[in-house]
């Protein structure tokens, strides 16, 4: 038996010079000196040799097995280090290359010029009121003083769904109505942004989609030099303190008084240009007082309130201001005019 032992030991020795892993050196453990291994079994049938070679047996069998315990732990390390040595090598990274340029996203022009007018509008008090897309017949024309068969309707040329009774806003102004109704019988000083739609030939000129900001002010008291004087501070800051501005008189269906409001050209100060059309102003925003139908059709008794209302164009606003020509830019998502902001 104590042949058998040596026999073992030497096969156990030879088989583990040839282990290269971590995986075979943990099986090579468990086959020799593990709990259940060979050379462990060997030594738990020492009680089967005659007594007097037990302790010598006993003692060489313990011997080899620290032997071979000890090689293992050699071996071991040797295989770890080299383990590690390789993933080293193969995930190395070359901290000497340059880095790879982040490409950063960018505002939307028409974002820059809206957030700039949300901002002068928030300090003279007025909050944001989002009103919805999709509209009714009755929001977008009849509450605002339009008559089914109004010649104004023409020129918002409209898509409608397949109920004729729904459509795309034309205009923010329905969120008049809707925020009249919802605010009654609080004074309001709001503006309404959003995306506006018309069924129209797609021009350098005009869109077939495009920004409005609505202005409502409805309170007791509320007159036209509120109006005046609300819309020239807008524009001192908008287009700088003192430059020039004139209001005409106009017609929309939903305010009366009416007016449109002209910034002096801010390219050529009003000597006239291309951008002006040589006229020396630029036309800039539609306002006027709330007429007395559409506050009744917002819930407030005219005879107690007044209020003013306004539109502008924020498109209109950036392109005077970028000296761009064609509305079509907007939406034409092409990179090469969006990443000049
Ligand atoms: N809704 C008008 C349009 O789309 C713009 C407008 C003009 C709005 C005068 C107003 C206003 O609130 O008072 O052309």
């Amino acid at each position: 038996m104590l042949n058998q032992l040596e026999t073992l030991a030497k096969t156990a020795r030879t088989e583990l010079t040839q282990l290269g892993t971590g995986d075979a050196l943990d099986a090579w453990h468990g086959q020799y000196i593990g709990r259940k291994g060979e050379l462990t079994q060997m030594l738990r049938r020492v009680g089967e040799l005659p007594r007097e070679e037990r302790p010598v047996f006993g003692q060489r069998a313990n011997q080899l097995r620290q032997e071979l315990e000890a090689a293992y732990e050699q071996k071991t390390q040797t295989v770890k280090a080299a383990e590690m040595e390789q993933t080293l090598a193969k995930d190395a990274l070359d901290v000497t290359l340059p880095g790879r340029p982040v490409s950063q996203g960018r505002l939307h022009p028409s974002t820059h010029t809206l957030r700039r007018i949300y901002q002068i509008w928030a300090d003279m008090g007025f909050q944001i009121f989002r009103s919805r897309d999709v509209e009714t017949d009755e929001m977008n024309f009849q509450l605002l003083n339009f008559p089914p068969h109004h010649p104004a309707r023409e020129m918002q040329d409209t898509f409608y769904t397949t109920n004729p009774d729904v459509l795309l806003r034309t205009h923010t102004s329905p969120g008049q109505i809707r925020v009249m109704r919802e605010r009654y019988p609080e004074s309001i000083r709001v503006i309404l942004p959003g995306m506006c739609y018309r069924h129209e030939q797609i021009t350098a000129r005009s869109e077939i989609q495009f920004y409005q900001v609505e202005g409502l002010a409805v309170g007791p008291g509320i007159r036209f030099s509120d109006l005046k004087g609300t819309l020239i501070n807008f524009t001192n800051r908008l287009y700088g303190e003192g430059r020039p501005v004139r209001f005409r008189a106009s017609h929309f269906p939903f305010t009366e008084p009416s007016a449109e409001m002209d910034v002096q050209c801010f390219l050529c100060d009003g000597q006239g240009c291309r951008i002006c059309k040589y006229v020396g102003w630029l036309e800039i925003l539609g306002c006027g007082m709330v007429h007395p139908n559409v506050l009744r059709n917002g819930g407030y008794d005219p005879t107690k309130y007044s209020g003013f209302a306004f539109g502008m164009g924020p498109e209109r606003v950036t392109m005077l201001r970028h000296g761009i020509e064609d509305i079509r830019y907007f939406w034409g998502n092409d990179l090469r005019f969006l990443e000049q902001f």
